[in-house]
């Protein structure tokens, strides 16, 4: 069954039609990536989904529901999250404060809630008292992840979580989304890191000027001739 589709999203900035039709699944447990250069749509895409810009035409279903029309924070309490471009943590606030931010929608965070993500990430706990500004860019991501999944979500939304993280957490941090996706949790991963997203997904899709251009198995877009030619460099 699928958690999150998109129907033929038509979403505009002003005059200027961005994403041209785009159909996007998402099953329950599933995670896909959303692969793109630059300024092909794919922060709209995930905008479009948390109901941060409304589409002028198409639907946007989660779980089981229609929330086209619906409130950003309708969407949240029904089970999206997200982790967004550059984490934007709450640098002059605690690690523990900042997860906390992340349970204020569903009126604070609950002893099971510090559990769980305190599971995924030991480190978190250990470092609860430290300032976010003062923490490094791996560790940073942890607790824009771990404040995501305070609201325990159906469905985790992350934008280039890649982007501006050293070589070697790049790879910790995919290490770390396969440990959350592995807990259940749905993902929908926007990256431009082709070759990481893809190793870890089920399902890529490839945007290109708001249009999409391939869609597929992970394994077999890692395989696609034009993608390879385009975004894996080999
Ligand atoms: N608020 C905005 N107003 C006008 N144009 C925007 C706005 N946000 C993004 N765009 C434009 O929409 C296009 C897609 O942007 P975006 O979805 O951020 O791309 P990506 O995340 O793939 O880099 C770009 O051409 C960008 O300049
Ligand atoms: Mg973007």
């Amino acid at each position: 069954m699928s958690l999150l589709r998109l129907s033929g999203i038509n979403t505009f900035y002003g005059q200027i039609h961005i994403l041209q039709g785009v159909d996007i699944d998402v099953g329950e447990g599933e995670l896909v990536s959303l692969l793109g250069g630059n300024a092909s749509g794919k922060s709209t895409t995930l905008k479009t989904i948390l109901g941060l810009v409304r589409p002028r035409t198409g639907a946007v279903e989660f779980a089981g529901e229609e929330v086209t029309d619906r409130a950003t924070s309708y969407r949240i309490a029904r089970g999206m999250a997200i982790v967004p471009e550059n984490r934007r943590l709450f640098g002059p606030m605690t690690v523990l404060e900042n997860l906390e931010m992340g349970a204020y929608l569903k009126g604070g965070g609950t002893k099971e809630d510090y559990e769980r993500v305190y599971s995924l990430f030991p480190l978190l706990h250990e470092r609860r008292g430290q300032l976010a500004a003062t923490l490094s860019g791996g560790e940073q991501q942890m607790v824009a992840m771990g404040r995501a999944l305070m609201s325990q979500p159906k469905l985790l939304l992350m934008d280039e979580p890649s982007m501006g993280l050293a070589p070697i957490l790049v790879e910790r941090s995919f290490q770390i989304i396969q440990q959350v996706h592995q807990s259940g949790v749905a993902m929908l991963i926007v990256e431009q890191n082709a070759n990481m997203a893809l190793s870890i997904a089920d399902r890529g899709y490839v945007l290109s000027t708001g249009r999409l251009v391939l869609e597929g198995a992970a394994k077999e877009l890692l395989e696609h001739e034009d993608l390879r030619k385009a975004y894996l460099g080999r």
